[in-house]
């Protein structure tokens, strides 16, 4: 699939309209996340998931960059590229064990939200944006996975963490629905 083509979002129904900015709103996020982790890591495993994972985040973002008109992206965009930040970097400051954890918490929640999606983008019938939105749920399922193949003992401060990070991603998605 060429992610490159422009495909301005004008005609998208409001609902799927507001689906597309909470998207391109949620990969600004992950790409933060990574840069966050790499600005504090200099754990080799830890870099080398967050390199391979931010390499697919891009990707993710640069679709809805080009999918979506200015308009209709997120007004708080500063904010979800400090929020990813801040996430990435207190996970990584964690260790291996926080920063699988805490992806594993993110993308559980991201697959759910690609997920919901899928009726909507089947009743408006665009292929490639609806195989787009495919594409990346399984991205994330697999990233998911990956996380959650750690199977190491978390603390209750880390199930705790996570459980937060799940919270405040679900009540990102709201704003970005909106704003
Ligand atoms: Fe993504
Ligand atoms: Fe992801």
């Amino acid at each position: 699939m060429n992610t490159s083509i422009v495909r301005p979002a004008a005609s998208l129904p409001l609902e799927l309209a507001r689906e597309m900015r909470s998207n391109h709103a949620g990969e600004t996020g992950a790409v933060w996340i990574y840069r966050g982790v790499l600005a504090v890591s200099s754990n080799a495993k830890i870099r080398s998931f967050a390199l391979h994972h931010l390499e697919t985040e891009e990707r993710h973002l640069q679709f809805f960059e080009d999918w979506l008109e200015p308009s209709q992206k997120s007004w708080l965009l500063p904010l979800w590229r400090l929020s990813g930040w801040v996430l990435g970097a207190v996970a990584a400051a964690g260790g291996l064990v926080w920063t699988h954890a805490s992806i594993e918490a993110v993308e559980t929640f991201v697959v759910k939200h690609y997920e919901a999606q899928f009726a909507a983008l089947a009743d408006h019938g665009d292929e490639e944006l609806t195989a787009a939105i495919n594409l990346f749920a399984a991205d994330e399922a697999s990233h998911r996975d990956e996380a959650a193949a750690d199977d190491s003992k978390r603390s209750l401060i880390l199930r705790a963490w996570c459980w937060i990070v799940g919270f405040a991603s679900e009540q990102a998605v709201k704003i970005a629905r909106m704003l």
